[in-house]
This record gives structure tokens, sequence and C-alpha cells, in this order.
């Protein structure tokens, strides 16, 4: 019936209108307009899908810039030493070629998402600094050209320790110079591709956005070849500033690098989903992208994933918390998406 629906509605306005996609037209021409990359983390379920996936129509319509949620993570991509999997990238740079799309890889260096065994303490420096080298360089060549930037370290500093550095495998075998070498790496393996540090609770002007902009300004004193800083923005809804980040972000900014929207999503509480916080949260995210279109150092903004059924939220807070993405369970377009475009169609 809604597909008879939908046809009759194309028949009579000649609009392109196919359910979940946002209307006729959807945000990516816009976006193309605005010159910002915009886009979303690609679900796992992306790389078991039909062609004509209503979830792959999305992607064509509203994105320019694509990251996987999960499939370019360590632990996908070398399982096991030395045997790495490129099944699911490869598809994924595929998708993104033939539709003229940009990939972000995410990410290279993590504490998390890890393979049992990389995660070992008993490495000696030499040989761990040796796994990091050979893990960097073998993705980012393969992808060289194609993979447009890579977040290198994601979630390295931890203000809880007492030298703000997070006490991971890399930082106990290595060091802190871990994060020094994994650029170098990188950037030897694609010398055009941008280079992120990438993490999350540091949108704003707070401690641990003290701390990885004291260590970022390191990076670059050294010359050490990082090119912007990955703000995750995993917000919850009317709880955050967006002129404390627009403040981060010109700091980032004078440093030279670009301070980039990595990974947003603004969580409702579920006992308090309605209308009005639908509403609200579309406010939000305008408000943020607003801010980003008009700020010299943000140049990318993506969304941790595409329906509100893919979100990691409800699993990662016992779903207490949800509705944290712009299209609704059945990929329909939520007051928030209508609010990005509405503020990407008037820049
Ligand atoms: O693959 C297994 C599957 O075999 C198993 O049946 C299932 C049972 O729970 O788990 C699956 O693994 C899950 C994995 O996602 C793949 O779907 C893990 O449990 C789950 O914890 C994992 O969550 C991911 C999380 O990173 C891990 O920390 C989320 O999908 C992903 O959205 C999230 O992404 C991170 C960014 O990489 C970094 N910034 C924060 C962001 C949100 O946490």
């Amino acid at each position: 019936m809604r597909k008879l629906v939908v046809i009759v509605l194309i028949a009579f306005t000649g609009l392109s209108f196919y359910p979940g996609e946002g209307g006729s037209d959807g945000l990516r021409q816009a976006a193309d307009e605005s010159g910002t990359d915009f886009g979303f983390a690609v679900h796992n379920s992306f790389f078991n899908m039909e062609d004509d996936d209503p979830y792959l129509r999305i992607l064509k319509k509203n994105a320019n810039t694509l990251v996987a949620e999960n499939a370019m993570k360590p632990y996908r991509m070398q399982p096991e030493k030395g045997n790495f999997f490129f099944e699911e990238t490869d598809r994924l740079v595929e998708f993104a070629t033939e539709n003229d799309i940009k990939v972000r890889g995410h990410c290279l260096v993590w504490h998390k998402q890890i393979p049992d065994w990389m995660n070992d303490t008993t490495y000696t420096r030499e040989e761990m600094l040796e796994i990091l080298e050979n893990h960097i360089t073998t993705i980012v060549s393969r992808y060289k050209g194609q993979v447009d930037e890579w977040d290198v370290v994601n979630e390295a500093i931890d203000t809880d320790e007492e030298n703000n550095y997070r006490r991971t495998v890399w930082y106990r075998t290595i060091g802190p110079e871990f994060i020094d070498s994994a650029f170098v790496y990188a950037h030897r393996a694609d010398p055009s591709a941008v280079l992120y540090y990438n993490d999350f609770s540091a949108e704003e002007m707070n401690e641990k956005s003290d701390a990885i902009y004291k260590m970022v300004k390191r990076l670059v004193q050294n010359d050490v070849p990082i090119h912007a800083v990955g703000l995750q923005s995993h917000f919850w809804l009317n709880e955050f500033n967006v002129s404390e980040i627009e403040n981060n972000m010109d700091r980032i900014g004078a440093l030279g690098l670009q301070a980039n929207i990595t990974e947003l999503d603004i969580s409702i509480p579920m006992n308090e989903i309605s209308q009005e916080t639908l509403q609200q949260q579309a406010d939000d995210y305008a408000d943020i992208m607003e801010m980003c279109l008009d700020n010299d150092h943000c140049n990318s903004l993506l969304i941790w994933g595409v329906p509100d059924s893919h979100s990691w939220i409800p699993n990662h807070t016992d779903g207490e918390r949800g509705s944290a993405l712009i299209f609704d369970d059945e990929m329909n377009p939520k007051p928030a998406f209508h609010a990005l475009k509405e503020v990407l169609d008037n820049k």
C-alpha cells in the first residue's frame, strides 16, 4: 500500500521520492554546494545488502563522505598477526568510488576493538613499533588515493591518568611517542591523506580538550604530520554549548589544523522521546551544522549512523537513551533531517 502511495506521488508530482530517502532532494547536493564533507558511519549490515536496499539509496542521496562504523578497526583489519582482511573495506571503497563519495578511515590505532594478539604487553618496544608500522603501512598504502583521510590515533587521552595518556597497550609498550610514530608511518604510506587525532568528550573547552590541545600542539611543534583533530560529538540532547565548541575549534585551527565533527549523534532519554524533544534535537543538529559551516576550521561533519535502529547508543546505555540519529527506525527522515536540509540549503 505504501509503495502504491509513493508511485502515485511520483506520478502526480514528478518527485523522485522513495521511502527513507529524505524527500525528492537529499542532503548531498546541498552539502556539495556548501563545500562541506557530509555523511554517515556505515553499519556492518551494509556489507550484506542487495544493490536495491533503501539504505544504499539513502547513502547515495545524502552523503558525499562515508566512514565504516566498525569494519576498518584493528580487530577487523588484522584479526591474526600478518593476516589482513580487506574484503569489507574494498567493498566500501568500491561503493564510494562508484558514487563519487569520499571515504574516511576509522581507525588505525585504538585500545578497543583490537585483536587479542595485538593487545599484548609482553611485546618489547621494538616489536610493538614494528607491529604498529606494519599495521598502518599495510592498510594505508593499500588504500592510497582511495581513502582520503584517516583517524590515525583514536582516544589516547585520559585525564584520570597522571600525565593524561591512557594506559593502552601502545602506551605501555612504546610510551607516548607511539602517537608520533603512528602519524609518521601513515604519512609515509600516503603523503596526501589527511591525518586525524580523534577523541570524545573533548568538543568544548574542558580539561580533556585542554590535554588534547597540548598534545597536538607538541606534535605540530615537532613537525609530526598531523592535519586534523576529530571532535567525535556524541552529544546528549540540549547538553552542549556551541560557542564553547567554536572556541575549541578556533584554538585547534590556530595550530594550522582542521577541527572536524567526526561521529555526531544527539541522544534523547528513551522515556522522553516526543514531538517536542525531536524538535529540540532538530534545532541542536541545525545549530551544530550551522556552526561547522561558519567556522573556517570545520570542513567535515559526519553522523554516527543512518537509522536509529543502527545506533550504538541504546546498547551502550542499557536502553536508557536513543533516537540519536536523523532517520528513524524505518529510515524515514526525522525533524533533524529537515533541519539540516534547511541549514544547508540556506548557505
Ligand atoms: O561483532 C559482534 C557480534 O559477533 C556479536 O554477536 C555481538 C553481540 O553483542 O557483538 C558484536 O560486536 C559489537 C560490535 O560493536 C560490532 O557490532 C560489540 O558488542 C559492540 O560493543 C561494538 O560497539 C561499537 C563500539 O564502537 C565499540 O566500542 C559500536 O558499534 C560503534 O558504533 C562504536 O563506535 C565508537 C567509535 O569507533 C569511536 N568513538 C566512539 C564510538 C561510539 O562508542
